[in-house]
Parts: C-alpha cells; structure tokens; sequence
C-alpha cells in the first residue's frame, strides 16, 4: 500500500523535518525525490543518508519565494528523472509574534514562504505535472502543508495562521482549476498539530519567552499532556499521510484537508 514506484516527487523545505522525513519516506517507497531547500549542507546530507539506504534523491537548491529557482529545481526533476508527478509545498516558517509585535518586514517574509512560495510551486509545476499525468492512471499530485492553525485560530502566532489558512483554501482552488481545466492533478492539503522539529521547538520558545523564561521543557510537558493522544507529533505521522496523500491510494481524494494533530481539532 502507498506504493510510489515509479513516480518523481518534488519536496520544497525538505532539507529537515517533515519534509526531510517526507522524502526518506517517499525514497523508500520507491519514489525518486528531488530534495529542494535553501539549507544547501543540510540538504545534501539529506540526499546522502537517501541514498545511503538504496534510495535515489538528488537535491536542488531552491528559494521557494524565487521564480527562477522554481524553474531550475523542477528542470532538474525532469532532466535527471523524466517527469514530475509529485509536488509537496512544505517549505514554511513560523515567526511566532502577536498582532501587536510583529513587524511588517516579518509578515512580508510568513507571506513570502508560507504563500508566494505555494503559489509559484504550484503554476511553475503545473505544466510537468501535467505532462506527467497523461501517463499515469490516476494523474498526479499536489499536497500542502497547511496546519490546524489554517482551520483553527491561534494565539501564538495570528499572522502565521492567515496563511495557513490562505493555503488550505488555495488548495481548494487548485484542484477545482486544474479539474476544470483538465490537467488531472489532484491537490489535497495536510494540517499538523504540533509537531517535533526545529519548528515545533520555536512554538514552544515563543510560548516560553511569553512566560518570561526560556524553559521549553516544561512548556512541551504540559502541551503534552493536552494533545488527546498524549504526546507530540512526530515528522513520520506526518511524513505517513503525505506519502498517503502523494499516492494512488487516495485517488478520490480532492480539495481536501488530511488533519494529523493527535486529537487537538476534535474539541
Ligand atoms: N512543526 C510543526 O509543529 C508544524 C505544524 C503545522 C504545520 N507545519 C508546517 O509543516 C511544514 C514543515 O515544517 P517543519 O516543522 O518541518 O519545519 P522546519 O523548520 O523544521 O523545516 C522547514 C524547512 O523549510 C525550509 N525553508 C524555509 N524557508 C524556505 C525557503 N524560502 N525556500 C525553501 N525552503 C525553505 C527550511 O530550511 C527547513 O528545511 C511547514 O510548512 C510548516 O508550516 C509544521
């Protein structure tokens, strides 16, 4: 089951965390992944370790806010691989500030990754992930990485939470257009709770310095213990449902959300 022999994945961000899991994950059921991020050593050790376990990864250094960037990392899945079939929009950042604290310059940067780099990936792909579908029995792929902070409200960072929310609607979008329009693309979003990474931690950090302190240890404890589930996510719950969301698997799936929070939403 998720099976990806034979399908080419392009993974913005996935130098580490979810992406970088995503990737070892989508390798190792049998995809080749074009790994794009803008940490270039942490992206190329990414690639080894890939490859290192019989996978087959290339990396391509890539600005998701960056048009020409874009243009040469999809290339690069074509020239080296054949074909695109798989876009993961996964390259984000988290600031962290309130309303009331965070500076235009820091907003511009959330909507620069967090939005333009989704809109770019997703019209600079569309033509190989395209020309890939006509191959393949059930077209291709675009997933998301949205979060609960693009269904729910959040405290800890509004500004970040408007464009997560930007991108599960824009997810929508996608695959009513490309549906319209014939391309045979499938676009679904994913929404983590909070998850282990660097990114998780700066969550933690920001509720921290909230309190005046810079204990996370305490602070992951408590959250914790209010995830229904009991614990924090890992990259791999993650990694699981987009390797599920990129696969033939979910054929029927379209303009859909995939929400991965231990039980967070449910309340
Ligand atoms: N960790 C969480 O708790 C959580 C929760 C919900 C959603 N998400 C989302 O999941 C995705 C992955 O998050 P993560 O936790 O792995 O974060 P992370 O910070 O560990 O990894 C993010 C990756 O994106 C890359 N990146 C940042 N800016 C980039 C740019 N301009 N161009 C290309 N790459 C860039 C980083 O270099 C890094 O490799 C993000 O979209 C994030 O918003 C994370």
């Amino acid at each position: 089951m998720n099976r990806l022999d034979g399908k080419v994945a392009l993974i913005s961000g996935a130098a580490r965390g979810i992406g970088g899991e995503a990737a070892r994950l989508m390798a190792a059921a049998g995809a080749r992944v074009v790994i794009g991020d803008v940490l270039h050593d942490r992206a190329r050790q990414t690639v080894a370790a890939i490859t290192a376990a019989g996978g087959d990864a290339a990396f391509a250094p890539l600005d998701v806010t960056q048009e020409t960037a874009w243009t040469a990392a999809i290339g690069l899945a074509v020239s080296r691989y054949g074909r695109l079939d798989i876009l993961v929009n996964n390259a984000g950042v988290f600031i962290g500030k309130g309303i009331e604290e965070i500076s235009l310059a820091e907003w511009d940067r959330l909507v620069a990754v967090n939005m333009t780099g989704v809109f770019l990936g997703t019209r600079l792909a569309a033509p190989a992930l395209r020309d890939a579908a006509r191959s393949s029995p059930h077209g291709s792929v675009i997933v998301n990485l949205a979060s609960i902070a693009g269904i729910v409200g959040s405290q800890l960072d509004p500004l970040y939470s408007m464009t997560k929310g930007g991108v599960t609607l824009f997810t929508k979008s996608t695959a009513l257009e490309f549906a319209r329009k014939g391309y045979r693309i499938r676009a679904n979003s994913i929404h983590p709770g909070v998850i282990d990474t660097d990114m998780g931690e700066q969550t933690f950090v920001s509720r921290a310095q909230r309190t005046g302190s810079n204990d996370t240890a305490p602070l992951r404890q408590a959250f914790a213990g209010s995830v229904p589930s009991g614990r924090l996510g890992l990259p791999i719950d993650i990694a699981n449902g987009i390797v599920f969301l990129a696969s033939d698997d979910s054929a029927y799936m379209n303009g859909a959300g995939l929400v991965v929070d231990g039980g967070v939403t449910a309340a």
